[in-house]
This record gives structure tokens, sequence and C-alpha cells, in this order.
């Protein structure tokens, strides 16, 4: 009968060791007890990316990143992308099942209900240069609304959790949308609860003079699909980051502050702004040969492509570029499509990218939706960072309400100085 442990020999004293196996994993503090001598502190694991550290338990996304699956809770992403909506899913994402129908209309009356923001907050919005990268605007602006809720900081009492939740959900559609339209010297579009969630979105951004915003049914319903397939990834970079700070019990605003800050990074969430800009730089089909070969001799990056865990086909991609048609039968076809059909094509050809099993992510081809969608490049991100929020949100309570969770503190291997003495400046050559 196998055992479910490691039997480990230490051959510098030859000691060995068994250590228990748990759901695939060991205990890393189980590593202390190898020691060289009494006074040695014991051994740890190095993994500066965490690229195989499990840093929790969860119950709220799967992901099988060699055969390209990925379940929220459970249900497949495909199916939630066909038959739910944004709302729903956020819903599931942080109560862990899908809402009864009566759950599902208070927890839109909630969520619609929040969606003004304090009048304070545009003042500060006006504040920022009129060219202000819009995320940078987005951090800014959610770190600061925990000063308008100091109440937030009762993480633990249900009842306040809940309402900071449906606040930063409901909320931060009008603050992406009140910094695009700083960004455009426009006016800010209040919300309009008779719309959807990606509707009342639509209206904040794009009303003019009409009385009424009415969004286009094709654009709102795809608008919504990208919401739901941006909505969580398990323990990315911004989850990862949104944990670790939640973990020293600040409050909400500040831990989706950090999320949004780790989200803008060009290897993450950036990647959609950066991938246009992409396609934009390669500039026609005939062009895509010649970048390639910079990406191949490790000049630049194939942005929205690679991913840590999936090593197939990304299946967010796949549905984001059936949703794009749809799309441009409405907006007209976006002419970077067939420069990124292009890069597609020779990439899922090449040795290079197969060796690499490099494919397109998510980012690939979402970023050629927002723009025909009329969004500016610098908007995409922030595109990713709404619909993420009900995830990070999802994840933060769960980190919170986990027995195991303490303050996040890693150690370090020192490569330093070893003690040495002050010289004075004067001694100094
Ligand atoms: C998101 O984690 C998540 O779940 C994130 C996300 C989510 O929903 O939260 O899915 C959203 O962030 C998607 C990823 C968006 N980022 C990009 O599209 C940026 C471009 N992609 C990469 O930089 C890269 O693929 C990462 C960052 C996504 C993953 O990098 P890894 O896992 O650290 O892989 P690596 O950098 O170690 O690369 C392995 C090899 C290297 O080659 P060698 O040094 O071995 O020769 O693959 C190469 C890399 O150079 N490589 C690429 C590449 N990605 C990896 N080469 C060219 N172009 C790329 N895009």
């Amino acid at each position: 009968m196998s055992k479910e442990s490691l039997t480990v020999i230490d051959n510098r004293t030859g000691k060995s060791y068994e250590i228990p196996i748990t759901q695939g994993t060991i205990r890393a503090m189980d590593l202390r007890q190898i020691k060289v001598s009494e006074d040695d502190f014991g051994l740890m694991s190095y993994d500066p990316a965490l690229e195989n550290t499990a840093s929790c338990k969860s119950r709220i996304t799967f992901i099988d990143g060699e055969k390209g699956i990925l379940r929220y809770r459970g249900y497949p992403i495909e199916q939630l992308a066909e038959k739910s909506n944004y709302l729903e899913v956020a819903y599931l994402l942080l109560h862990g099942e899908l809402p009864t129908k009566s759950e599902y209309e208070s927890w839109v009356y909630d969520i619609t209900h929040h969606t003004f923001i304090h009048e304070n907050i545009k003042k500060f919005m006006d504040g920022f240069r009129h060219d202000a990268h819009p995320m940078g605007m987005l951090l800014g602006t959610v770190g600061a609304l925990s000063t308008f809720y100091p109440e937030a900081k009762n993480i633990f009492d249900e009842n306040t959790r809940r309402k900071q939740i449906h606040r930063l959900i409901a909320k931060m559609p009008t603050i992406a949308a009140f910094a695009y339209r700083h960004s455009r010297g426009l006016p800010y579009v209040y919300p309009d609860n008779d719309l959807s969630y990606t509707g009342n979105f639509l209206n904040m951004i794009f009303k003019m003079t009409e009385l009424k915003y009415q969004p286009n049914p094709v654009i709102e319903r795809a608008l919504d699909i990208l919401f739901i397939l941006h909505a969580d990834h398990e323990q990315n970079c911004s989850a990862n980051a949104v944990r670790a700070v939640g973990s020293s019990l600040v409050d909400p605003y500040s831990a989706v502050a950090a999320g949004i800050a780790a989200l803008y990074g060009p290897l993450h969430g950036g990647a959609n702004e950066a991938a246009l800009r992409m396609l934009m730089e390669i500039g026609s089909k005939d062009k895509v040969p010649a970048f390639i070969k910079r990406v191949k001799a490790g000049e630049v990056r194939l942005m929205g492509f690679g991913h840590r865990i999936y090593k197939a086909y990304d299946p967010r991609a796949k549905i984001i570029k059936q949703t794009a048609y749809k799309v441009f039968e409405v907006t007209g076809l976006n002419p970077l499509l067939e420069i990124a059909l292009e890069v597609e094509r020779i990439a899922l050809d090449d040795e290079y990218f197969i060796k690499r099993r490099l494919y397109p992510n998510v980012d690939f081809y979402t970023g050629l939706i927002y723009q025909s969608l009329g969004f500016p490049v610098e908007m995409f991100p922030v595109l990713f960072a709404i619909p993420r929020t009900s995830g990070w949100l999802a994840q933060w309570e769960e980190m919170l309400l986990d027995k195991d969770t303490k303050i996040v503190r890693p150690r370090q291997v020192y490569i330093g100085y070893d003690k040495r003495d002050y010289v004075p400046i004067e001694q100094r050559g």
C-alpha cells in the first residue's frame, strides 16, 4: 500500500525524513526540520515567482492549463459565457452558488443602487492631467474610496463586508467611465438605473446630447460576455496581490487598489493594451514575418501570447475570437484583425512557439473588440479591472475567512554582505 508521504535523505547528514503529502503538496514548513545542526534554521523552499507554490486553498476557480479548462465554482466558462450574465457570474463567484430568481433580483437591486460615487470624487479626478492614464486614475480613486467609507475597516462584520462588495462592484464602471470622460474633456454622465450593468457602463462612456442613451444590444451583450470571461482566474498576479495586501487586514478598497496596481503591468492586464499597440506597430499583414523574427531573436515579446498556466489555447481567447466577429457585424471589421490572424497562423505553426507552448491568451483578441467599440487603447486594462473586481473580492473574502490565513510575510535567501563596520565619510574612497 503506497504511503502519502515523501522520504528524503539529507546527504549532508545521512538523516532521512518522512514528509506527509496532502492534496498533491507538502507543507513548506515541514522542510524546516531538515537541519545540519541543532542551531541550523532548517531548510526553506526557494520559489521567487511562486511558480510551484500553492499559496492558498480555494474553491472559487479551477484551471487545467494542459487541457485548457476554466471553471468558476465548477461551471465551465463556455456555459457561463453562453447562458449567464456578468452580474449573475459575480454572484456565483462570491456566494459559491448560482442565485435563485429572488436572490438574483435583490443582488441586481443592491448593485444598481450603489452606482453613484461621492461628488467630492469628481473634484480630485479633475485634478488629474488631461492625459493621465485611466488605470492610474482608477488605482488612485479606488484607494481613496476607503476614506469615504471608514466603516469598511470592520472586515469581519459580514453585513459591512457585503455592503463594501456591493459598492466596489457597482462603482467600478462609474469611476472608469468618469476617468474616460475626464480624458476626453467631456462632462461626466451619471448612472442610469434602468439599464443593465454593461448597458449603464456604455451609457456613462458614450452618452452625448440624447435624452436617454440606448445601448446597442449586440455591443451590450458582447461586453457582458467579455466581463464574464475576465471575472476571475484563480491565483494570478493581481489576485495574489489582493490576498497578500488583504492579509494585513486592511479594508477591501485598499486591497482591491493593490490588485489594480498589479493588473496595470504589461505582463498582466496591461497586455491587452500592449497587444493592440503591437498590432498597430506591425502595421500590415506582410510585415508579420519580420516581427515574428524579432520575437524569436528575443528582441520583443509577442504580447497577448503565452501564459504561466495555460500550455494550450486559453479557453477565453476562443470565445473572445467568436465574439469579435459578432461585434464586427455591427461596428465593421477591425482592419487589425487580419494582422492578428496572421500572427496567430504563423506563431501556431512555428517551432519557437510550439516548443514554448505559447498560444493566444485572453489579451490577444480583446483589444480588437475594445478598439472597434470605440474605446481608446489606454482604457483596455480598465476594461479588465472592472469585471475582475468580483473575482478579487471573492478571493479576498475567501482569504479572510480561511483559518489557515496569516499575514503574508515570505522569507529570503540573504546573499548580501556579512557584518562590516561603519566607515566615516572622510575615509571613503
Ligand atoms: C494575463 O496569470 C493569469 O491567470 C493572468 C491572466 C488572468 O486572467 O489573470 O490570465 C491575465 O495576465 C494573461 C497574460 C497576459 N500577458 C501577456 O500576454 C504578455 C506576454 N506574455 C508573457 O510575457 C508571458 O507569456 C507570461 C508573462 C504571460 C507568462 O510568462 P512565464 O510563465 O513567466 O513564462 P516565461 O517568461 O518563463 O517564458 C517561458 C519562455 C521564455 O523563453 P526562453 O527564455 O525559455 O527561451 O517562453 C518565452 C520566454 O522568453 N515567452 C515568450 C512569450 N511568453 C513567454 N516569448 C515571446 N513572446 C511571449 N509572449
